[in-house]
This record gives structure tokens, sequence and C-alpha cells, in this order.
């Protein structure tokens, strides 16, 4: 009688322990750092054309703050000479009005809002300091997204990539077949450039192009992403 009861104990207590470590490990998965986030927030950021765009506000002080610096000449500068680099871009079917874009290393947000000016709505931006509501806070090297979900996916400064590989490689994933990855750096040719392009594991060079953006002379590399 005694060992039954004990046996029984025992293995009620194994289950419990299985039990447990079971659900410890799930906890342990769903609390890791990669959330994913829908990259079509829903509603949907609109950016406003103009000011006046502004009367049916909700973040007051926020868009006080943004305005001020939206209306900057260096903010206009900066955002024209992404407009420039993306009409080229556009222009070669890299994109269209309906693309999934991404930003990594969107700084303010001066790209997104290039695009956005464009008529590209579906833009996220993320970098590692949030500028609401053009750029979201993420972890470049972590990217908050699913494999293969945007057509196209661009960073105006790859230098900032602790990890340039890793950086480069989240780029690849969340970029679907045959979409194009865009990376700028300090103006540079030859041998820093092949440097750049061997980072991509997945993709091929099809362009290199020196310009200037945000006031910087600056070299964009064109990845397409191979299967
Ligand atoms: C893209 O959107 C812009 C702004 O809404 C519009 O002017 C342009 O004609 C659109 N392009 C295409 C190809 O539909
Ligand atoms: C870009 O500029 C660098 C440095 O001035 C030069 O070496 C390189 O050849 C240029 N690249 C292109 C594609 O013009």
């Amino acid at each position: 009688m005694e060992t039954t009861h004990m046996e029984s104990f025992l293995n009620k207590l194994s289950f419990t322990s299985i039990t447990i470590a079971t659900l410890t490990l799930l906890l342990l998965y769903l609390k890791t750092p990669q959330i994913f986030i829908n990259p079509n927030p829903i509603p949907h950021q609109k950016f406003p054309k103009s000011t006046c765009d502004f009367t049916h506000r909700t973040f007051t002080t926020i868009n006080k703050h943004n305005r001020r610096i939206w209306s900057t000449k260096s903010w206009i500068q900066t955002v024209h000479s992404f407009t420039i680099q993306f009409q080229s871009l556009q222009a070669q079917n890299f994109f269209s009005n309906n693309s999934r874009i991404l930003v990594v290393s969107a700084g303010a947000g001066h790209p997104v809002m290039a695009l956005n000016n464009m008529g590209v709505n579906d833009v996220s931006g993320i970098e590692v300091v949030e500028s609401h509501p053009l750029v979201r806070r993420a972890d470049p090297h972590n990217l908050p997204f699913f494999d293969k979900v945007f057509d196209f996916v661009f960073s105006p400064y790859l230098e900032r990539a602790l990890f340039p590989a890793r950086y480069v490689r989240e780029m690849e994933r969340t970029v679907r077949d045959g979409g194009a990855c865009v990376v700028a750096v300090e103006e540079c040719g030859g041998k820093e450039v092949e440097e750049v392009v061997k980072l991509f594991k997945k993709s091929k060079l099809l362009e290199v192009k020196n310009m200037t953006l945000g006031g910087e002379r600056r070299t964009n590399i064109v990845m397409k992403v191979v299967k």
C-alpha cells in the first residue's frame, strides 16, 4: 500500500516537473525579444501633406515638435536628397507605390517621409531610437519582421551596423526573393565596395552609384536578392 502510494506520488511529481519545465520553456520562448510586429500597423499612419492636416490631432505636443522639425531647411533638404535617390530607384522598377518597404537605420525618418511623399504608403522605418510617427524602435540586428515580407529594404547608414554581417543577413532575410536591398555607405570605390558586396550572401550586385545624401557624398549599392 505504502509503495504504491509513493510510486503514484513520484509519478505525479515527475509529471508536475515535466509540466513546469515545459511551461517554463514555453514562457522563455514567448518572452524572447523577437516580438514580431505586424509591418502593417493599424490604423496606418498617414503623414500630413500640409500643416493644415494637423487640425485633428491626438498627440498635440509630439505633432507640434514634429511640425517644427519638419519645416526646417535642413529637414526639407535632406528629405529632398532621399527623394532624388528613390526616384531613380523607382524609375528602375525596384519598387512602386504599392510596395512594402523597410528602412533600417532610418534615423529621424527622412527616407520614410521621402517615400511617403512619393506615394508609397506601406513604409516601415526602424532605428535604435524611436521618432514617432515615422520611425519605430527596433534592433537592426534582430528585425521584428517575418521572412520575405518586404519588396525593398533600404539602409542609408550601413556603417552604423555594430555587426555588419548580421545586419545585412537580417536585411536579406526580410526581403522577398527577387526584391532589392539597397545600402548607402560613405563614398568609396573598388575594394571597399567589394567588401560591402561580400556581406550579402543571397544577393547579386546590380548597381553602384555615388550621390549626395543629406549633404554627404555617399555610395549607393543596389543588391538583388536571389533564391
Ligand atoms: C504614386 O502616388 C503618387 C502620389 O499619390 C501619384 O502622384 C503617382 O501618380 C502614383 N504613381 C503611380 C504609378 O500610380
Ligand atoms: C565613387 O567615388 C569613389 C571615390 O571618389 C570612386 O573611387 C568611385 O569610382 C566612384 N564610383 C562610381 C560608381 O562612380
